[in-house]
């Protein structure tokens, strides 16, 4: 109900009213984007970092966005601070819309590295996973088709909003397209919700995380996806080392690994 009635706002108000009504609705977010105004030790300007917040807000008003600032922002801090002698692109897998896409070509532009999107353009596979109630106590599943952005409607949003000059896209299912992935990773952000994809992009983009290089997940508050980052056995006999320190798990949606 709240959904809809936020969706219709989005789409019947002047989007600079939908900007301001977007600061003041998640306090928690306006804060850590003031935060990041400050943050001196990020090798870009002030008016750098004034200028990623008000494209993130201008963004948000304009295109179907499911994270939240803060979200983007922890991703968007680590592309920033990848030191200029680690190889590797960074990697975005699941982008819907490509709102989080924009944001984030945004800050691979700045730091000049390619943002790899990886996703099948059709949205949720079939499945059946049974996920239940999330961290924070609302029911969670994922049906076949959802979160579906067409790869033409990614590529216009991310051309008006974003930097598409520095994206490239990695279209079909993780199963089909990952394993002809190879090539280093600097960083990499998952927001697929099935554990079988999250599964699927750690497989895949772990072994070729460079030592130093994070590996976030914006899964983290469902069940199935803690299950996984705490599961030895995955972690032994699929990725080969044990189970790693993982930032946030069992309390917030972002999660992280770095690799040592
Ligand atoms: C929640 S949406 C991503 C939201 C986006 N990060 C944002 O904030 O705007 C999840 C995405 O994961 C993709 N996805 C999930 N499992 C996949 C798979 N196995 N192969 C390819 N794409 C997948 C879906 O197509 C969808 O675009």
């Amino acid at each position: 109900m709240l959904k809809k009635m936020h969706k219709a706002l989005k789409r019947n108000l002047p989007k600079s009213i939908v900007e301001i009504l977007l600061v003041l609705s998640d306090l928690k977010d306006a804060f850590a984007c003031a935060a990041f105004l400050f943050q001196k030790e990020l090798p870009i300007s002030f008016l750098q970092r004034w200028q990623l917040i008000r494209s993130f807000y201008r963004i948000s008003a304009r295109v179907d966005s499911p994270h939240t600032q803060r979200e983007i922002l922890a991703y968007v801090k680590t592309i920033l601070s990848i030191p200029n002698g680690m190889k590797g692109v960074v990697v975005e897998a699941g982008c819907f819309k490509g709102s989080s896409t924009a944001k984030f070509s945004l800050a691979a532009d700045l730091a000049d590295r390619e943002l790899v999107v990886c996703d099948s353009f059709e949205g949720i596979p079939e499945n059946e996973e049974e996920h239940g109630r999330d961290i924070f106590g609302k029911s969670a599943g994922f049906a076949q088709g959802t979160y579906r952005g067409g790869l033409d409607e990614v590529k216009a949003n991310v051309s008006q909003f974003g930097k598409i000059s520095c994206c490239r896209f990695i279209k079909g299912w993780f199963d089909d397209t990952l394993p002809q992935f190879n090539e280093p990773v600097a960083a990499a952000y998952l927001d697929v919700d099935l554990v079988s994809s999250t599964k699927t992009c750690i497989q895949y983009f772990y072994p070729l995380l460079q030592s130093g290089g994070a590996l976030f997940s914006q899964d983290g508050h469902l069940p199935l996806i803690i299950q996984l980052f705490q599961d030895k056995i995955f972690w032994q006999d699929e990725i080969g080392i044990t189970v790693p320190m993982v930032y946030g798990l069992n309390q917030r949606k972002l999660i992280h690994i770095r690799k040592s």
